[in-house]
């Protein structure tokens, strides 16, 4: 099993950069931190790209939903000006453009893998094909798709992939061993101390998001969580520059 650094950001920096592009990871190096997590889903023809939503409004220049465009209209659209003016021409990256730049930077990165609507099985497919040869980025998948995360061992063996929940269920070790999951990621809001230290206790990393709050980020720590997933990779940096001991 790969290291999961204690400190994660989502959708890269998110707080200071547009989510999901190649700024974002930018600036989550500049800031002191190693992983990023991200979002990929699928073009209409099959390309890999890193994007949260099911539709394009929130966070682009574009219309509709993503799985409806091809790359090239995608590539056309303006994914930073949401944002700020500073990120105006910013694109939306392609998983190996984001896989190129997190190399170039040494990082790693937590990749969910969201369907938005596409298959998810064509999903994983696609994305092995990027990822499966690479060896200069470490990864570590998740998904909330029971069946994406069920299927990734045989596509990818080797990349561990997380199973990723709002909620730890009660029966979540029968589901967790079923689906051949190598991490448990949860909702930090809905976690308890008891929950925390059941996982710890049976192996398993314990990743957490979304935290942008040290003093909480401490309280999961002590818990026994292996790893915070935030916005805000300078604060929590800042506030806890090393994994708990
Ligand atoms: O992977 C953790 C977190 O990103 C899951 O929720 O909606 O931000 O992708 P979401
Ligand atoms: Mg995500």
């Amino acid at each position: 099993m790969i290291r999961i650094p204690h400190i994660i950001a989502h959708r890269g920096a998110s707080i200071e950069a547009p989510e999901n592009t190649l700024a974002a990871i930018r600036v989550t190096s500049a800031r002191g931190a190693r992983w990023i997590e991200c979002d990929v889903t699928l073009t209409s023809d099959g390309a890999c790209v890193l994007f949260h939503d099911d539709t394009l409004e929130r966070t682009s220049t574009g219309h509709g939903v993503i799985g409806h465009h091809d790359l090239a209209s995608l590539r056309a659209l303006d994914a930073g000006s949401w944002f700020s003016d500073i990120y105006i021409g910013e694109r939306i990256p392609t998983l190996e453009d984001a896989f190129d730049t997190l190399a170039a930077l040494e990082m790693g990165v937590n990749l969910e893998i969201k369907p938005s609507g596409c298959d998810p099985v064509a999903l994983c497919k696609e994305v092995a094909k990027r990822i499966g040869q690479r060896r200069d980025v470490p990864v570590l998948l998740s998904s909330f798709d029971d069946g994406a995360v069920a299927v990734i061992p045989d596509l990818l063996p080797g990349i561990p992939c997380g199973w990723l929940v709002e909620e730890i269920p009660v029966n979540w070790q029968e589901r967790y061993q079923a689906l051949n999951a190598r991490a448990l990621h949860c909702d930090h809001k809905s976690l308890t101390r008891a929950q925390a230290e059941e996982v710890v206790a049976a192996g398993v990393p314990l990743v957490c998001y979304t935290i942008n709050d040290p003093v909480r980020a401490a309280e999961l720590f002590d818990w026994g969580v292996t790893s915070v997933i935030t916005d805000d990779p300078a604060r929590m940096i800042a506030a806890i520059p090393r994994p708990p001991a």
